[in-house]
């Protein structure tokens, strides 16, 4: 795992990723997110700064989001976001009691092979019938983050229903960029789950924890 001193030196800068240009992903989100999340509880994993929480979780009843860099939740708690509160915290460590949603948007993949089945398997185990919507950047970039291990993971703990969807897709090679401005089109976005796997740069996972017998 990543210390709150790594993500820190990233944050040095504020949107070390760039994501408020995310702008397309945003909206690929907001849309596949909407029903799931409108008037529920959220907890946001590996919050950041709140992109997310301001540009997509603004329909939600209450949101908490928390991560490990102070300096990024010291930006979160400064967009005063009336739906949202903030926490300093580690999330391997936190308690996800108490929400109707759990998410963990790009930040699952940062965690040790151990710790990301730890994770799922503290969600499958400890949390029965939550909604967990999980993304991150799933093919070539970090290889270990894989499809097909992660809907192996998935299925071994239970979850289900196991629905994903494509939020982006590489820039490279330009056949692959000649796709990505296509989907930026009206309707285009349409186009995103018949895409080639080998151009998807970041999926969503859509899972409900088990529910015991
Ligand atoms: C790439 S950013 C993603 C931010 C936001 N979720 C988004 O998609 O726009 C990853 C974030 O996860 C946080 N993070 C990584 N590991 C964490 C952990 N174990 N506990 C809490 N936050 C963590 C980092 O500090 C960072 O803010």
């Amino acid at each position: 795992m990543r210390t709150a001193a790594d993500f820190n030196l990233y944050y040095a800068t504020p949107d070390p990723w760039h994501i408020s240009h995310a702008r397309f992903r945003d909206k690929v989100l907001r849309r596949r997110l909407k029903p799931l999340i409108r008037g529920k509880s959220v907890l946001e994993l590996g919050c950041g700064e709140g992109h997310l929480t301001h540009a997509v979780f603004g329909k939600a009843r209450s949101v908490v989001g928390i991560d490990i860099s102070d300096i990024a939740i010291a930006r979160a708690k400064s967009l005063n976001l009336p739906n949202a509160r903030f926490e300093i915290c580690d999330f391997l460590q936190a308690s996800f009691e108490g929400h109707d949603v759990i998410t963990a948007l790009e930040c699952v993949y940062y965690l040790s092979f151990q710790e990301q089945g730890a994770f799922l398997e503290k969600v499958a185990k400890e949390h029965p019938g939550k909604i967990l919507l999980l993304s991150g950047p799933i093919v070539d970039y970090r290889r270990h983050f894989s499809h097909k291990r992660l809907m192996l993971e998935f299925t071994t703990l239970g979850f289900a229903p196991l629905k994903f969807y494509n939020l982006s897709v590489y820039w490279y090679p330009p056949s692959s960029r000649i796709v990505a401005n296509l989907i930026k089109l009206p309707l285009g976005h349409t186009l995103l789950d018949w895409i080639p796997e080998s151009m998807v740069y970041q999926r969503l996972y859509v899972l409900r924890a088990p529910k015991p017998l």
